[in-house]
């Protein structure tokens, strides 16, 4: 019997659970959830348009268009905005499978490109290094807990003409000079995933726009490519990607804590911070442009590095505490993405973050003695490591 098994339920400390908010915010969930039920309408009603609404006033997007989940808001971002076939766009080698498979799934190449240590998002100069004759966007990723180098990257963008797109399904609530994530260029999407900052109860995406041209159009690609007039004409092929009334009731629910919930994230990084900084360099916590600019940190993972990533993560595992290693390979070493026929470009950054990167257990109910017996875990392990 591992020293995990003889933990009760209540002495494990999962890297994620959604029980205890859904417990917490029950009463208004089931208020909504009998909105839907007594209007009898589930899929492109008034919730939806509810959640649209308030997404694009909490973003300040011009157009926020409900979709199945982040993974069709970034393959009908890209065709909305034009990328199709003989196109290449520039995208992170550190970042979850989608933001590449997107692209492919439109008809064009994406080109991997490292990232710049401690933030993991697209390093500008490797992006550069990275352009061609056939480079139609840039799609920067904002990962974990913060934005990219978004002035620098839009910079680079406008000077070679190119498209400015943004994977920021993990960027709610990131701000950067006033400008929200995913509204620096074209266009960018939001994932809804459960352990996402704010989180459905299954899949749910959303796209963002400033853009009328793109919103007209990812709202026909979102329905079948159906005119929007709602007639059963159909003028380019598109995908069924609904959101459904019963998970807008959920967001729509969960809005209502979001502003805390990403408050109470923050109070719980900081003590990992502080709990754990005694033990750099071993183990390296976030670096984080914070100081500079508040707004653009959002703590929806918190990351560490360790030179003994995955001892580490079997010692946790042993004492009941979940985590996840976001990603165990870049990019480059995806076998779905072994083919790509563009350039190679080298990715040092993302390829030692792969060994040494690891998500420690980070969402609002999680209790600050829960965050300090991770810490102590994390010291015992090392000091019987030396
Ligand atoms: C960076 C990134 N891109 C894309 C996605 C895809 O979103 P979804 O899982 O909602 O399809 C996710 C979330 O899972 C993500 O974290």
């Amino acid at each position: 019997m591992t020293a995990s098994t003889r933990l009760s339920p209540a002495e494990q400390i999962p890297f994620f659970t959604g029980a205890e908010s859904i417990r917490r915010t029950w009463a208004a969930l089931e208020a909504r959830l009998r909105e839907v039920a007594s209007v009898g309408r589930f899929t492109f009603g008034t919730l939806g348009r509810e959640l649209e609404e308030r997404i694009a006033a909490l973003t300040g997007a011009k157009h926020a268009i409900a979709v199945g989940n982040g993974t069709d808001a970034l393959i009908i971002l890209l065709r909305a905005a034009g990328v199709g076939p003989g196109d290449e766009v520039i995208v992170p080698a550190y970042t979850f499978f989608a933001s590449a498979s997107a692209v492919l799934h439109v008809g064009a190449e994406p080109v991997l490109v490292d990232v710049v240590p401690g933030s993991y998002a697209m390093d500008p100069a490797a992006a550069r290094a990275a352009i061609t004759e056939r480079t139609k966007a840039i799609m920067p990723v904002h990962l974990f807990s913060q934005m990219a180098d978004m002035r620098t990257l839009r910079d680079l963008a406008d000077e070679h003409g190119l498209l400015l797109l943004e994977d920021s399904a993990e960027g709610i609530g990131m701000v950067m000079g006033g400008r929200h994530a995913g509204l620096w260029g074209g266009g960018g999407v939001l994932s809804f995933f459960p352990t996402k900052t704010l989180g459905a109860l299954g899949d749910a995406g959303m796209i963002l726009t400033d853009d009328d041209a793109v919103a007209e159009r990812a709202r026909r690609l979102r329905s079948h490519g159906q005119a929007v007039d709602g007639s059963y004409e159909y003028l380019e092929l598109g995908y069924n990607s609904r959101l459904d009334e019963i998970q807008s009731a959920v967001l729509l629910t969960r809005l209502e804590t979001l502003a805390a919930d990403i408050e109470r994230r923050a109070e719980l990084a900081a003590r990992y911070d502080e709990g754990l900084a005694p033990l750099a360099p071993v183990v390296r916590i976030p670096f984080m442009a914070k100081a500079a600019e508040p707004g653009n940190t959002v703590w929806y993972v918190y990351l560490i590095e360790s030179d003994h990533r995955d001892q580490l993560v079997a010692y946790l595992a042993a004492h009941g505490v979940g985590t996840e290693v976001y990603y165990p390979r870049p990019l480059t070493e995806q076998p779905a993405l072994a083919p790509l026929p563009g350039a190679r470009h080298p990715v040092p950054v993302a390829e030692a973050a792969s060994r040494r990167a690891v998500g420690l257990p980070l969402y609002p109910d999680l209790t600050n003695d829960q965050v300090d017996r991770v810490c102590e875990l994390v010291h015992r392990f090392h000091k019987e490591l030396s």
